[in-house]
């Protein structure tokens, strides 16, 4: 699948940090059932490659990815356990969009877009979002970069994606609001669909007022 494709299936992706592998299944389900298909599971607790592998293996309709990978051998090793894609806060030095798994790295600035584009990638994560200009640095990329799209993460909300989701070089956000430690801890999975049921709800974009 293109990083494309992936990222044009479901208007948030939920980023996850699992610390219990017992986790990883349910969780998925959870947030799969409230209409939220592509996960991205950080690569920050010594279980996530695990995680990554049973959830591939387990969850119908899901697209599973890996984020916060640092260097080409944890892209790779992602692949290995079943990642279907791998997201990185920043560009990956020699790393371009084809390899192990389709990659969506990070930029923060436009000369990092620049570099990101030469390397062959036309879409990116915005990375930390809301730090790094938020909204108004996307619009404002639009104009010299129009073959680049983005994936704002960092700081994203329910009360903000709409803000993001309205732009047409955006094809999705990235957020861990959707899966919060507290109900993931207490196995509260009634809880984590309710949460992606809505975040799925924020890809129903307005339609274009009428004329006249
Ligand atoms: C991250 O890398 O942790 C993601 O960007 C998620 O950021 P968030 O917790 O602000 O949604």
């Amino acid at each position: 699948m293109k990083i494309q494709d992936i990222l044009t299936r479901a208007p948030v992706i939920p980023v996850l940090i699992i610390d219990d592998v017992a986790d990883a299944v349910p969780l998925g389900r959870a947030l799969v059932e409230g209409g939220l298909s592509v996960l991205e599971i950080t690569l920050r607790t010594p279980v996530a490659m695990e995680c990554i592998r049973r959830m591939a293996g387990e969850i119908e309709g899901a697209v599973v990815g890996a984020g916060t990978a640092l260097t080409p051998a944890l892209r790779q090793a992602a692949a290995d356990a079943g990642a279907q894609f791998v997201v990185s806060p920043g560009l990956i030095e020699g790393e371009g969009p084809d390899g192990a798994a389709p990659l969506l790295p990070g930029i923060a600035t436009a000369t990092e877009l620049m570099a990101g584009l030469a390397a062959g990638f036309e879409c990116f994560k915005l990375f930390p979002a809301n730090i790094v200009g938020g909204a108004g640095a996307l619009k404002a990329y639009a104009s010299p970069f129009p073959q680049a799209k983005f994936c704002p993460t960092g700081g994203v909300s329910a009360a903000n994606a709409p803000e993001y989701l309205a732009l047409p070089n955006v094809l999705c956000v990235g957020g861990s609001w959707v899966a919060p430690t507290d109900a993931v801890k207490a196995g509260d999975w009634v809880r984590i669909t309710a949460l992606a049921r809505e975040a799925a709800a924020l890809g129903q974009r307005a339609p274009a007022p009428v004329e006249g």
